[in-house]
């Protein structure tokens, strides 16, 4: 997709369609009210009718009138004093979805109604905007079809219409909008993949063509290797499958080097190919769902080459501990007794809570390598589905300083975090007649539990973040396909880029 910033006004830019956000019910005065006048009032005879609702993402078609273009696309931004970073890109997203299977190749976007609105103007909502038209361009279906009417949004060329705006500004701001974009489907694509095209050789693989292409820094640690290390608790649960695990590091700047605000961040996320639940297995309803359950790891490997892309050199270290859960004769059995990297006897009461044992493992070896900053991404419990649905990560960290850096690149980012408590108390029903702890306690705050159980493996500044349910959608949704979402890939790349050396 090609794209290019304007300051025409918005009736004398020729596109197939122009997309006009709007507020529930608009004024029609200043220039909305000219852009209406010289569609020949369409807009107003839509709101008459009733077709502008006002909701957010509703979108409707207009006639164009004397407009340069053919069409318009009016899209709803619902409630202007509730706008925010996350839901521009998904007005641009829902606009161009709205769009699959028209013959459009030359859209425009009229940036100012969000520009009024929104901190940052014009030159942020640029950004936004092209971050979301293309987000809002992926969809899943294509990975394993080549030729199908699935009606895809195709657009050549995007054309952000603002007015008076700084040129040079709006231009980087979408270039790199664009680049967002691309990782974050890189991301997806990854964990949409099925468990029987992506193993953990196979995930390894795809990072060290990523490494090739971005000049970064690749170690793909094998078992032997693994268990020479000491990684007891990462080889348990890799241990069913006729796959053998791999835990995939990737750095960019040297080895411990800091960055502009003297961190060595690592970012490290869960991959687990399959997960079955091993001996613990799951019930079969909805199990085809966790080949999603490598989408932490897939999200740092395509957030370390987002990084590289937009600012080369920048120190992060990216580690992906990636394995499938499965059960057989080799499994690890509910009551084995392991040791992690970092020492702790670890009792696995439960097989299905994999995802804190390679993650416990994979913190630690980043810590060895030097992390001085940690956040961990992953699809890690059933429970963050249930406290808050698909629309808000959850989060946990300490100290309270570095999470707020966190929560500060998720605004940026266009993300929403929400903290939960590290609560003490509960540690206690985490520990092992025979171990040091417990992989899995009693079902009453579970939650807090698998925040409390990855505190174990880190002694620097850390962040969890769960995506288990803002990860992937279930059904498709106005601004994006079923499947995953890339979440918080625009955080992690946000954060690490707060360190980028500006020169
Ligand atoms: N991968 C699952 C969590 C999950 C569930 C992600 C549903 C997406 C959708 C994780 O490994 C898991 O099985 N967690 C258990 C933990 C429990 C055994 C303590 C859970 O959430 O039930
Ligand atoms: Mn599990
Ligand atoms: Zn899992």
């Amino acid at each position: 997709m090609q794209f290019r910033v304007v300051t025409d006004q918005p009736w004398d830019v020729p596109a197939d369609v122009l997309v006009v956000p709007v507020v529930a019910d608009p004024a029609f005065d200043g220039p909305l009210g000219e852009l209406d006048r010289r569609a020949g009032g369409e807009l107003q005879a839509l709101a008459r009718f009733g077709e502008l609702t006002g909701k957010r993402y509703a979108t409707a078609l207009a006639a164009a009138g004397e407009l340069r273009a053919g069409r318009i696309l009016v899209v709803s931004m619902g409630d202007p004093a509730k706008l925010d970073r996350e839901i521009v890109v998904r007005l641009a997203a829902a606009a161009e979805r709205r769009l699959g299977g028209r013959s459009v190749k030359r859209l425009a976007f009229w940036l100012s109604p969000l520009a009024e609105q929104l901190d940052g103007g014009a030159s942020a909502v640029a950004g936004l905007v092209a971050r979301g038209v293309l987000e809002g361009s992926y969809d899943p279906r294509t990975i394993y079809r080549e030729e199908v009417d699935l009606r895809l949004p195709v657009i050549d060329e995007l054309i952000l219409v603002a007015p008076g705006a700084d040129l040079a500004a709006l231009t980087r701001e979408a270039e790199r909008g664009i680049v967002i974009a691309e990782g974050s489907s890189l991301a997806r694509t990854l964990s949409n993949r099925a468990s029987n095209d992506v193993s953990p050789e196979v995930l390894a693989e795809e990072a060290r063509a990523i490494a090739e292409r971005h000049d970064l820094w690749i170690d793909v640690i094998e078992p032997d290797r693994a268990t020479k290390l000491g990684m007891g608790m990462f080889m348990a649960v890799g241990r069913g499958s006729d796959n053998p695990p791999r835990m995939i590091v990737l750095r960019s700047g040297g080895e411990g080097e800091r960055d502009a605000i003297d961190r060595h961040l690592a970012i490290v996320g869960k991959g687990v190919c399959f997960d079955s639940g091993g001996i613990s297995i799951k019930p079969s309803a909805r199990m085809e769902e966790m080949k999603m359950d490598k989408t932490g790891a897939c999200t740092v490997i395509a957030a370390i080459a987002t990084v590289a892309r937009l600012a080369p050199g920048t120190p992060l270290l990216a580690v992906a501990p990636t394995v499938e859960n499965m059960p057989g004769p080799h499994s690890t059995r509910p009551g084995d007794i392991v040791t992690a990297l970092n020492g702790k006897k670890v009792d696995i009461t439960n097989t299905d809570a994999e995802g804190r044992l390679i993650l416990g493992d994979a913190l630690t070896y980043a810590e060895r390598l030097g992390a001085t900053h940690l956040v961990d991404v992953a699809t890690l419990t059933g429970a963050v589905s249930r406290a808050l649905g698909n629309q808000v990560t959850g989060a946990f960290g300490t100290p309270q300083s570095f999470y707020e850096e966190v929560v500060a690149a998720s605004e940026r980012a266009g993300e929403r975090l929400w903290q939960l408590p590290l609560v003490d108390d509960y540690v206690c029903e985490m520990e092992s007649w025979y171990g040091d702890l417990q992989n899995s306690g009693s079902p009453e705050g579970s939650l807090v539990k698998s925040g409390l159980f990855l505190r174990e493996f880190v002694t620097r500044p850390w962040v969890h973040l769960d995506i288990a349910a803002t990860g992937y959608y279930r059904k498709a949704v106005p601004y994006a396909p079923r499947g995953a979402t890339g979440a918080s890939h625009a955080t992690l790349v946000e954060l690490a880029l707060a360190g980028a050396r500006v020169d």
